[in-house]
């Protein structure tokens, strides 16, 4: 019997959403297909937004033209990068059988955060993380909000003890950024660094 090797070393869902830090879903994005990792991305409509808004970057119409735009330009192998709507329920990370077992939400709403622990589930993002939550894989959430008001904190709280690892978008200086993509790459690395994937982006502070 003959085996195919797998093309892809391994599935990653990636969620933007409509937080600022645009900038960093994208240099993530860029860092998991340079990883040969299959990422299947999925965006809100605030998400839209927010890139338009930070990086001038207007995202086209369909889903198929947006996973080919994304495609292009992260130099990505077809079927790398996969993209679904927000009410596609046939996706693969809307089922527990089919989903990756590691979703990154970066950047992250309190709104989306806030759904996510109460596991309302009314789009395809949040059922994603529900999925994850359910099958006790790893979740990620990258967000940002300032300040933060007692329901984020509740709410950071209620997922922190179900296993799920919140980062703030909150660069350190300690490695002397030179400029916005240093601070960008602190922090794909640290979530890079979570995800268990190599990353040369930014080396630990002490060997
Ligand atoms: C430019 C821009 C920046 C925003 N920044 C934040 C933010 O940093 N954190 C946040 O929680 N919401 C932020 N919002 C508001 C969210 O986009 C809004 O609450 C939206 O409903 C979130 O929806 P989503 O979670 O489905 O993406 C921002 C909105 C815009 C247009």
């Amino acid at each position: 019997m003959s085996h195919t090797a797998p093309a892809f070393d391994q599935s990653v869902t990636l969620a933007f959403t409509g937080a600022s830090g645009a900038p960093y879903g994208l240099r993530l994005l860029q860092q998991l297909v340079a990883a040969n990792c299959q990422v299947l991305v999925l965006f809100s409509d605030a998400a839209k937004i927010v890139l338009a808004t930070e990086v001038d970057l207007e995202l086209p119409e369909s889903i198929d033209e947006i996973q080919d735009f994304l495609t292009a330009r992260f130099n990505a192998k077809p079927e790398q990068i996969k993209l679904h709507g927000k009410l596609d329920w046939f996706s693969a990370p809307a089922s527990g059988s089919s989903a990756p077992k590691k979703m990154v939400i970066c950047p992250c709403s309190m709104g989306t955060l806030s759904s996510i622990r109460h596991g309302a589930s009314n789009n395809l993002i949040e059922r994603a993380a529900d999925v994850i939550l359910k099958e006790r894989g790893q979740l990620i959430i990258a967000w940002r909000e300032s300040p933060l008001s007692t329901i984020h904190l509740e709410n950071m709280l209620g997922l922190s003890q179900m296993g799920v690892t919140l980062m703030p978008l909150a660069p350190g200086f300690y490695h002397q950024p030179k400029d916005i993509n240093d601070l960008i790459d602190f922090m794909v690395a640290r979530v890079l660094d979570h995800l268990k994937i190599e990353q040369s982006l930014v080396l630990p502070w002490m060997k």
